[in-house]
């Protein structure tokens, strides 16, 4: 089933607790927590205070997106406040593998994140390491941006290579960016396995009616 991961960049920032409480209520697999430096992108949000803070709040699965200039810093930061999944972007670090390797050793599972048009090609060498592949569906830094529709291809060359290499379902793609139902489907068709939400699923009226309308089924209609 696919899993549901809401991002806290869209709650009220006045009840975030109270938000978290709620999205977990409705039915969200995941917490989806976007870390933003000011450099790697010119938004700042959260710091591992957040981290800590959702982690006494939720059993959910917290899944922390580092947009941050300085993985190899802040990765094993966010894993030791309690992240289970840390994804740090392929842009922003020639120490890959030590950035990977130090999100593992402080901790929490991998990830790797892909802005809209960078090459799938370090997939080759780090799929090994990697628990999670984030490709983003928008360019990273603000919510509610409309999906590019590129991002369905690169989703269905990474489930290739994800299965060429015997690697399913143990490493999962998350599509980060501009999901709403008129896409989750095909997304999921595509072979997208965790879908972040941020904007649709905290503008809605019901979280409830919301997480299941993107958590189609395979007899769904496109
Ligand atoms: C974009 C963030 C996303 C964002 C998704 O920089 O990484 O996680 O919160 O928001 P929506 O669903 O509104 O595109
Ligand atoms: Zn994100």
């Amino acid at each position: 089933m696919t899993i549901i991961a809401p991002s806290i960049l869209s709650a009220d920032p006045a009840r975030l607790a109270a938000e978290i409480e709620a999205i977990e209520a409705a039915g969200a697999d995941w917490l989806h927590i976007d870390i933003m430096d000011g450099h790697f992108v010119p938004n700042l949000t959260f710091g591992p205070w957040a981290v800590e803070m959702a982690r006494k709040l939720t059993k959910m699965t917290l899944d922390v997106h580092l947009m941050v200039a300085d993985p190899l810093t802040y990765g094993p930061v966010f894993a030791r406040a309690g992240a289970d999944y840390v994804s740090a972007h392929v842009e922003t670090t020639p120490h890959l593998h030590l950035t990977l390797d130090s999100i593992k050793k402080a901790g929490a599972k991998v990830g790797l994140a892909f802005n809209p048009l960078t090459p799938l090609n370090h997939l080759d060498d780090a799929l090994e390491l990697l628990d999670l592949i984030v490709l983003m569906g928008v360019n990273p830094g603000w919510p509610g941006q409309t999906f590019i529709p590129g991002t369905l291809e690169r989703i269905k060359k990474t489930s290739q290579i994800i299965q060429a290499n015997g690697l399913s379902p143990k490493v999962l793609i998350e599509v980060d960016g501009g999901v709403a139902p008129s896409n989750a489907f095909a997304l999921q068709k595509a072979g997208a396995t965790v879908l972040v939400s941020g904007s649709y699923l905290f503008k809605s009226p019901d979280y409830g009616k919301a997480i299941a309308s993107l958590r189609l089924n395979s007899d769904s209609k496109a």
